[in-house]
């Protein structure tokens, strides 16, 4: 598949209610051109996965759309393109702050705190994806969390220092860019490897809970639908879809 160029075009918004609505509302009208980013400021009702919304101070983050009109990539691979995805923003805060992990199946984490989070929103034709809206809310420079999110943290908490950013799109992009384009060349083990060798407690006992109970279980490896591996204490691996299980604690 033909190479993919992020960034051409790249529009700037102060404000809008969500840049993967935006980027929908150009799909919709049959302007966006594959590679296009959108970045916003702000946004009035950025949202998450599932029926979370992503909330980030006013200039101090990254909040940015992808759009990408694939000419053939296989619906079915669609959970490739969400580990390259995740390979390359963990790729490039790998060379600012270590050590960075990929929570299952796309949070990325410094020091066990959420960085970054990605909400992927494809559309399907037939047998492949027509077009994907790839949103990507990177904690830059916010040092204060809203009262009740614990767990989130930005470079700025994690190096002691402010980030350009624009330099910082530049950068990043430039390694999803890297990452896609691997993908296109259906270089699938490259991409699967990248995302397990930083998937967070991989081979590692942990405490979790699902439908049925708290157990003990040890993270595997992943299905190619996106479905998470897990070992159980008796010797039997269980697959997992999103939010159908939970991590406790670590043993
Ligand atoms: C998550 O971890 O729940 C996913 C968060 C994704 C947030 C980004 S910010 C830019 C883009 N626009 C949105 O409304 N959401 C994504």
């Amino acid at each position: 598949m033909k190479k993919i160029i992020l960034g051409e075009p790249l529009l700037k918004l102060d404000s809008v209610d969500s840049t993967n609505n935006y980027a929908a509302a150009l799909l919709a009208k049959g302007t966006a051109k594959d590679g296009t980013v959108i970045l916003s400021a702000y946004q009035t009702r950025g949202k998450g996965q599932g029926s979370n919304t992503w909330i980030s101070g006013a200039g101090e983050n990254l909040l940015f759309s992808i759009i990408l009109k694939p000419q053939s990539f296989p619906a079915d691979m669609q959970f490739f393109l969400s580990m390259s995805i995740s390979w390359g923003i963990a790729g490039f805060l790998e060379t600012l702050v270590r050590p960075v992990q990929i929570k299952w199946p796309n949070d990325i984490l410094i020091n066990n705190k959420k960085v970054a989070g990605i909400l992927i929103e494809n559309t399907v034709s037939g047998m492949n994806l027509n077009t994907s809206v790839i949103g990507i809310g990177l904690n830059v420079n916010q040092d204060a969390f809203p009262e009740g999110i614990t767990n989130a943290t930005s470079l700025k908490l994690e190096s002691d220092r402010e980030f350009d950013l624009d330099h910082t799109l530049e950068n990043l992009t430039g390694w999803l860019n890297t990452c896609l384009n691997s993908l296109y060349e259906e270089k699938y083990g490259v991409v699967k490897v990248n995302y397990l060798n930083r998937l967070w407690l991989l081979n590692k006992w942990a405490n979790y809970s699902d439908a049925g109970g708290k157990f003990e279980g040890r993270i595997t490896d992943v299905t190619d639908s996106g479905e998470l591996m897990v070992l159980q204490r008796n010797g039997k691996i269980r697959n997992y879809g999103f939010k159908e299980i939970t991590f406790n604690n670590m043993l």
